[in-house]
């Protein structure tokens, strides 16, 4: 049977194994797929082992994601820009390509939600990887603006240089910020810590939409936040995960699988509904 996995540390409590049986079960495809966790300077030898002993493709996740970046033997543009690699296929010639389907991912969980991207004006908060992994399917979409704000403003204005060629973006620091803005979205990992990053109040409006990249049993710190002062529409990030999943799969065999059945069997399983 085709094998497929996850690599991460810690990635126990991944939710992969669990959306990639469901798709291939709809996709009437013979594949399994399971967790690895190498410690964190066995991972190189623990890709090539996986790939040695047959397995057809990967999911890779925290920390491994810029590693695997350098490990492939062809990136696809998008895994290019991103600087990262999130899912790895063994192509028919024997190479392993590199792929990031995380901004297609985000991009294709906001549409799902009814979020209008194009002409809209972007707030994206952080400029570590997930917002790197962002920029470029946001970009795409053709938003009237794109402003990254960042605790650290030099990384912030480094990636809008980085990005400039590919639509309106641009840095400023949480202080400058001035809306309204249509979209916020989320990408530090500052909920990890129990902490929100410092957006002001008012930048938050009735008619504005808010995006966690983050997701949890209940709402996120920054949802949370969001609500309290007035946010009418919410969304945390397990969407994204599931909708990246759909795009490493549809890499890896071919075949789209439809996302919202498994986001609602997901959410079952998480006890969220
Ligand atoms: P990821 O790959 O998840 O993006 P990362 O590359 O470590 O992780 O980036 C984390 C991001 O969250 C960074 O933009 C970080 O800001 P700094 O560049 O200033 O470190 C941001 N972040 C983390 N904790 C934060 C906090 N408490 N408030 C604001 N931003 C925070």
């Amino acid at each position: 049977m085709d094998r497929y996995l996850v690599f991460g540390h810690p990635v126990r409590h991944s939710k992969s194994p669990f959306i990639h049986t469901l798709f291939a079960r709809q996709t009437q495809q013979e594949l399994e797929y399971g967790l690895a966790e190498p410690a964190v300077d066995e991972f190189a030898q623990a890709l090539r082992t996986f790939f040695d002993q047959g397995g057809k493709g990967c999911n890779v996740t925290v920390p491994f994601k810029e590693q695997a970046f350098t490990l492939v033997g062809r990136l696809s543009p998008r895994a290019k820009r991103a600087g990262a690699v999130n899912t790895i296929k063994l192509t028919d010639d024997g190479v392993l390509l590199g792929d990031n389907t995380d901004g297609a991912g985000l991009v294709a969980d906001l549409k799902s939600h009814g979020v209008t991207l194009a002409d809209s004006r972007i707030l994206l908060l952080g400029a570590g990887g997930a917002a790197r992994g962002a920029l470029a399917p946001l970009l795409a979409e053709l938003p009237s603006e794109l402003v990254i704000a960042n605790r650290t403003h030099t990384k912030a204005q480094q990636l809008a240089a980085e990005f400039h060629d590919l639509g309106p973006v641009i840095a400023q620091t949480y202080e400058q910020l001035a809306g309204p803005f249509d979209l916020v979205i989320n990408s530090t990992s500052a909920s990890l810590q129990g902490e929100l990053p410092p957006l002001a109040p008012a930048l938050i409006h009735t008619d504005i939409a808010i995006y966690d990249m983050m997701y949890g049993a209940s709402d996120t710190a920054f949802i949370s936040w969001a609500k309290q002062h007035g946010a009418r529409q919410s969304m945390d990030g397990l969407g994204m995960l599931v909708e990246q999943a759909a795009e490493a799969f549809t890499v890896w065999r071919g075949i789209r699988p439809g996302t919202k059945q498994v986001l609602r069997e997901l959410k079952r399983n998480l006890g969220v509904i």
